[in-house]
């Protein structure tokens, strides 16, 4: 497997995970890339390895343009294992590497995954010349882990810049006028919605701290290099890590006999009354990272789910345990559902959408078996009223 060259000196040698179906509960169903970047210059440096079991692709791809055991300089932006899993094994083929990372957090994790062999930290401000190039480093903490940080290099002007930017999206095209634009820019909201978003804040401070930098490259660690389209990706970065919102509704329920699936219609149509779009989700179709994707900027969301065997059933406890991990802006919610009898749902349901900074429009909305068409009318009634009072 060859190498792909970026630049003039600057090559892509990473892997490609054409089969990841899942990250740790996001649906990753275009795969994904680990991307590791090589530089020729005086000092022949890496930027992040790749995943454990891609070592042998990554070593072909140094390969084909230099061997890897001459590799100077191994610069680890990140930690997390998708990008340091093969670092001992590049450390064993080019043994006098020295290894760069954050001060602290870095070696803290880095050590705490591998041992420490001597480890160097940088902390923000400080640069490296590796030849003509001259990497600098900015510590972007909790974007999202607390080691994280990204390599600016100049002359080139390129911004090596970890899981921000990243997309989980396995394609043989390596940058954003090659691939299909459009399901890099799906795949990056996805990605973020489902790893970075709870760190607006931080990602926020992280793109003020780049904001002088003149980009002229993004190299992220997943899926496609920006090249084109920066001014659009960090103008969407900007828009996610605001927490800026839209009127539009998710609208999220399981349902055993339809009565509950009955009330979130109800519920999709007091949206439509007051302009505001909804969207459903049946969470027999949909997968919880989608849901989050989708909504990430909508003002609303209202969860459902019947009462069985005196809980909520589990799907939506399975939703409502990832949406409250992943909590980025506050939004206003509606908790309902059917019951025969018990019909504890509801309030469950309601207490769950607090926890994830959701501020309730009215008491939850619960039905016994199956819902007239006059109770249905009710809740369109009444959602639709406590949408006008707010
Ligand atoms: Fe792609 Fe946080 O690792």
């Amino acid at each position: 497997m060859n190498a792909m060259k970026i630049c003039e000196g600057v090559y892509w040698v990473g892997a490609i995970d054409w089969n990841l179906r899942n990250f740790h509960g996001y649906e990753t169903e275009k795969g994904s890339t680990y991307n590791a970047y090589l530089i020729l210059d005086e000092k022949i440096t890496l930027i992040d390895t790749v995943k454990e079991g891609f070592g042998a692709e990554m070593l072909s791809r140094i390969s084909s343009v230099v061997d890897p055991a001459k590799i100077d300089i191994i610069v680890s932006n990140h930690a997390e294992p998708d990008h340091s899993g093969c670092l001992p094994l590049l450390h064993s083929v080019a043994p006098q590497a020295k290894i760069y990372t954050a001060a602290g957090a870095g070696i803290k994790d880095l050590s705490a995954y591998y041992g420490d062999p001597g480890y160097i930290g940088v902390k923000a401000g400080e640069s490296l010349s590796i030849g003509k190039r001259t990497l600098s480093f900015v510590p972007t903490p909790m974007v999202h882990w607390p080691d994280n940080m990204v390599t600016f290099m100049t002359p080139d002007n390129i911004l090596f810049s970890n899981d921000a930017f990243g997309q989980h999206y396995a394609s043989d095209e390596r940058t954003d006028t090659e691939c299909d634009l459009p399901e890099a820019y799906i795949q990056a909201r996805k990605y973020y919605a489902n790893i970075v978003q709870p760190y607006g804040m931080q990602t926020g401070k992280a793109l003020a701290a780049c904001a002088g930098l003149p980009i002229q490259t993004i190299c992220p660690s997943h899926g496609i290099v920006w090249t084109k389209h920066i001014p659009e990706i960090v103008k969407l970065y900007q828009s996610w890590a605001a927490g800026e919102q839209e009127d539009s509704a998710a609208i999220v329920f399981d349902t055993m006999w339809h009565s509950t699936e009955a009330m979130a219609h109800a519920i999709e149509n007091a949206f439509l009354a007051c302009g505001i779009k909804p969207r459903l989700y049946n969470l027999h179709y949909c997968h919880n990272s989608d849901i989050v994707a989708d909504a990430m900027s909508a003002k609303y969301i209202a969860v459902g789910s019947p009462t069985l065997n005196n809980n909520m059933m589990p799907s939506v406890a399975s939703f409502l345990t990832y949406f409250k991990g992943l909590t980025g802006n506050k939004k206003k919610s509606i908790a309902f559902g059917s019951f025969g009898w018990g019909g504890q749902s509801p309030d469950q349901v309601q207490d769950a959408l607090a926890a994830c900074k959701c501020e309730p429009l009215l008491p939850a909305i619960r039905i016994a078996y199956k819902p007239s068409k006059e109770q249905l009318d009710k809740i369109t009634q009444d959602v639709v009223a406590a949408l006008q009072k707010n």
